[in-house]
């Protein structure tokens, strides 16, 4: 086996309000490294296509009610199942591009008024992302945005409240992007970032846990 054992990938995180383009950036993204010959694929959270995530799925779209603190859980079971999946791909040399992880899920349940404490704790323990790269824009602007979609958090006072809450999260990982300048001066910046921290992983950086 030639393959050294250390050449991981990165687990590379997106984040941001909703509207604030990170969908379209990691679209752009994972087809840039997979152009350039990586071994690289496109995740999000939540996945809605587990058990779990349907529940979550069907709770977004107001079709089932939830207590805050059942979804809050559900969200964070949502990527408690795919932990070890991630970390097999990850150990085999693959990048993940992450559409959310566990920022959103304390940021977006904080804002409901949940202890942020609180929501952090069954996240503790997950992988920790290697960079976070948050897309920020306000909550004015994302509006501007063609309007918001009809799911149940995609409302201009609570996104207030949420980019409050993910300013608390920010880390040593976190780099902030202005989401406002050009689609491609965005795609620019995020690929060297990115590219920086797949070479620093690849030359060996352990994976981490999330807030252990
Ligand atoms: P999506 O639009 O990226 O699929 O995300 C759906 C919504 O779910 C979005 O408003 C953010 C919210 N969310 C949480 O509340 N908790 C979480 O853990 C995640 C991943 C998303």
């Amino acid at each position: 086996n030639t393959q050294n054992s250390e050449s991981r990938g990165a687990l590379i995180v997106l984040e941001g309000l909703d509207r604030c383009g990170k969908t379209s950036q990691s679209t752009r993204l994972v087809n840039y490294l997979n152009g350039i010959g990586h071994s690289v694929e496109s995740w999000r959270f939540p996945d809605r296509n587990t058990g779990v995530g349907q529940m979550i799925s069907s709770y977004l779209s107001n079709k089932s009610q939830l207590d805050d603190r059942a979804i809050h859980l559900l969200f964070s079971a949502n990527r408690w199942e795919k932990r070890s999946l991630m970390e097999d791909e990850l150990k085999r040399g693959t990048t993940l591009i992450v559409d959310r992880y566990s920022y959103s899920g304390v940021a977006f349940s904080s804002a409901k008024g949940l202890d942020i404490e609180w929501c952090k704790a069954p996240d503790i323990g997950l992988l920790a992302p290697d960079l976070v790269i948050y897309l920020d824009i306000s909550p004015e602007e994302a509006a501007k945005r063609g309007g918001y979609g009809g799911e149940r958090y995609e409302q201009r006072e609570f996104q207030k409240k949420v980019a409050l809450f993910y300013q608390k999260l920010q880390d040593p990982t976190w780099k902030i992007i202005d989401a406002k300048l050009e689609v491609e001066d965005v795609e620019k910046l995020i690929r060297d970032m990115v590219l920086d921290c797949i070479l620093t992983c690849k030359k060996g950086k352990p994976i981490l846990k999330l807030w252990a």
